[in-house]
């Protein structure tokens, strides 16, 4: 009897010191990205002020995802991203309002915020998606970084980002990238070139970072976004076999699958709506050059 219960004792004693182990490890590890700070230098550019750059700029803010989360105003009043077990990220007010966060931002502020994920006191972005915005190119970054201030002022108060459990088991283990993007960013690389404009794969490329967040890194879906959405689902020709570039346009455009069902709102199609047919294009031919990967996401 004795011998059984400490044999029992011990597995239990096991048990926990390797969860209890884990947890610490994932607290430890999760809190070293979270409050990270990281001293960026980048080079200003011009802003343009003209009424083409501006129009482009609202574009690119559009195609990009920026007004989905911080709201058509970017006042922080888009939609609150409770994504259960993951936390509840609060996307801030951008704007030169009270409580936006932009009144005194240089050009250097912009530049570091949206393509590396730090703020200006050198802190890590909680759940913004610089990881995806690195590669966008000086000329598309200038006209969106003139739009973005061109915004009137919006007076509203943030509220702090709350990483869950789940958060910070993907922060720890680094599998979702956009929850620390600072992390993985080579902040001493030069900048690469942006591909030129126009209906070719490397285009499609630039243009599908935006999609890597949330279908995967290798675009073969299944990222549980919270409770509250269904799996994202395999963007290569694995996945999108009944597709061709009709239905992948009605999917962009209208939010509609190939076999004729409703995507799901948290698929930001109402704003990838606004890509240009060349752009869609562009996407198109990308996505149909990557490999197919099999599953059934
Ligand atoms: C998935 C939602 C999401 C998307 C898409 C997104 N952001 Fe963010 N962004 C956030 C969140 C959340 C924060 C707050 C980060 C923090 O304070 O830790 C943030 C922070 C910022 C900041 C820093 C504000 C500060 O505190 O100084 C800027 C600037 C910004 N975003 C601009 C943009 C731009 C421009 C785009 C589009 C290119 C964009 N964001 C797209 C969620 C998002
Ligand atoms: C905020 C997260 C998010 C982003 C960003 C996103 N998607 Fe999606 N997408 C989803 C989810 C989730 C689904 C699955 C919806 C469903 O099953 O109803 C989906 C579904 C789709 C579908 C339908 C596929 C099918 O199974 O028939 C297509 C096509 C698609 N996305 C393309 C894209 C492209 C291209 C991009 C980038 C330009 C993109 N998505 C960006 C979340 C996202």
């Amino acid at each position: 009897m004795k011998i059984v219960l400490w044999v029992v004792l011990g597995i239990v004693g096991l048990v926990i010191i390797v969860f209890g182990g884990f947890g610490m490890w994932v607290y430890t590890a999760s809190n070293s990205a979270i409050n990270a700070t990281y001293n960026v230098s980048v080079t200003p550019f011009e802003i343009p002020a003209d009424s083409t750059s501006l129009a482009y700029g609202k574009h690119v803010a559009t195609i990009r995802g920026c007004i989905g989360c911080h709201g058509a105003d970017l006042g922080g009043g888009g939609e609150d991203l409770n994504m259960g077990p993951l936390g509840s990220y609060y996307p801030t007010n951008i704007t030169s309002g009270q409580g936006g966060k932009t009144a005194n931002y240089t050009t250097a502020d912009w530049i570091r915020s949206i393509r590396h994920g730090v703020k200006p006191d050198g802190s890590t972005a909680i759940m913004m998606p610089s990881y995806e915005y690195y590669p966008i190119g000086d000329e598309d970054l200038a006209a969106m970084i003139a739009y973005l201030k061109s915004m009137p002022p919006v007076d509203r108060d943030n509220r702090p980002q709350e990483v869950g459990p789940v958060g910070r088991i993907l922060i720890a283990t680094g599998q979702m990238k956009i929850l620390t993007s600072a992390k993985f960013i080579d902040h001493d690389a030069p900048h690469p070139p942006a591909p030129e404009r126009g209906v070719t794969v490397e285009y499609g490329e630039y243009l599908g970072t935006t999609c890597t967040g949330c279908h995967g890194e290798n675009l073969a879906g299944g990222v549980n976004l919270g409770p509250n959405a269904p799996l994202s689902t395999n963007l290569t020709p694995g996945g999108l076999a009944e597709y061709d570039r009709d239905a992948f346009f009605t999917a962009l455009r209208a939010g509609y699958k190939a076999d004729g069902s409703q995507i799901d709102k948290i698929m930001p199609y109402t704003q990838f709506a606004e890509m240009t047919d060349d752009e869609l294009d562009a996407l198109w031919l990308y996505l149909q050059s990557l490999p197919a990967i099999e599953n059934e996401y």
